[in-house]
């Protein structure tokens, strides 16, 4: 970026997997690399920006200049999240947040009993951090400029159009498949109150320049007092 078109902004980004534990030694988890929230964190410090990553587990270096908190399971990322919305302007929520963690985590790994019993694992759900944060009065007053992703197999437009509303954000970011999970490009569909834009198949940095600047063109304009 030559241009600084985040100034002044803290950025928040959310990245990678959540870790739902079972007991200390096992747990469920998905296929989230990271790499996207990452770029997109790397080009929001390229821009100016100060920049906040809550990272889920992941094996990715830091950006040079960017704040990173780590973070395990889906209520240690909503926490981590919403201690620094507060302060925030954007937040772009790129992490794959598990939809539900086992009902009880086991203190002690759980053994087998040699009889060839199986566990039986039951489920709640986690809660939806970017619907909360965006329903927030900052957000909703676009102090906090809030960015949703979408992952779909199938009618990417019509489920990232339905997913904005479900979400209440201005901008909901499809993947345009095929699945972009640990791959180095993607293609990604841009969904707002205008209708749809398309930036096509390239490297997830090069991808999260073009969505940063998309962005800083979307956050209300400050007028100096
Ligand atoms: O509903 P779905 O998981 O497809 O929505 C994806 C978007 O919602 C992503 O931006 C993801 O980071 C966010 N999300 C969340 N909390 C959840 C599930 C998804 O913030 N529990």
């Amino acid at each position: 970026f030559t241009a600084k078109v985040m100034e002044g902004q803290h950025v928040l980004v959310s990245a990678g997997p959540t870790f739902e534990a079972i007991d200390p030694v096992r747990g469920l988890t998905n296929l989230s690399s990271g790499k996207m929230g990452f770029a997109i964190a790397r080009a929001a410090h390229e821009a100016g920006a100060r920049v906040t990553l809550v990272a889920g587990p992941v094996g990715l270096p830091t950006p040079r200049g960017v704040a990173r908190i780590d973070v395990r399971s889906a209520l240690e990322m909503k926490a981590a999240l919403e201690a620094q919305a507060p302060t925030a302007s954007v937040f772009v929520s790129a992490a794959a947040v598990a939809d539900w963690r086992p009902a009880t985590s086991q203190q002690e790994k759980i053994k087998k009993d040699g009889t060839g019993q199986v566990p039986t694992l039951s489920f709640v759900e986690n809660p939806d951090i970017l619907a909360g944060i965006a329903a927030s009065p900052r957000a909703r007053r676009r102090e906090l400029f809030c960015v949703g992703f979408a992952a779909e197999s199938h009618d990417l437009q019509t489920h990232a159009q339905a997913k904005r509303a479900r979400k209440g954000v201005p901008l909901l970011v499809g993947n345009i498949g095929p699945e972009t999970f640990g791959k180095d490009d993607n293609a990604l569909l841009l969904v707002d109150e205008q209708g749809v834009q398309e930036l096509p198949r390239a490297g997830k940095l090069p991808l999260a320049r073009q969505l940063v600047a998309e962005i800083s063109r979307r956050l209300p304009v400050v007028v100096a007092a």
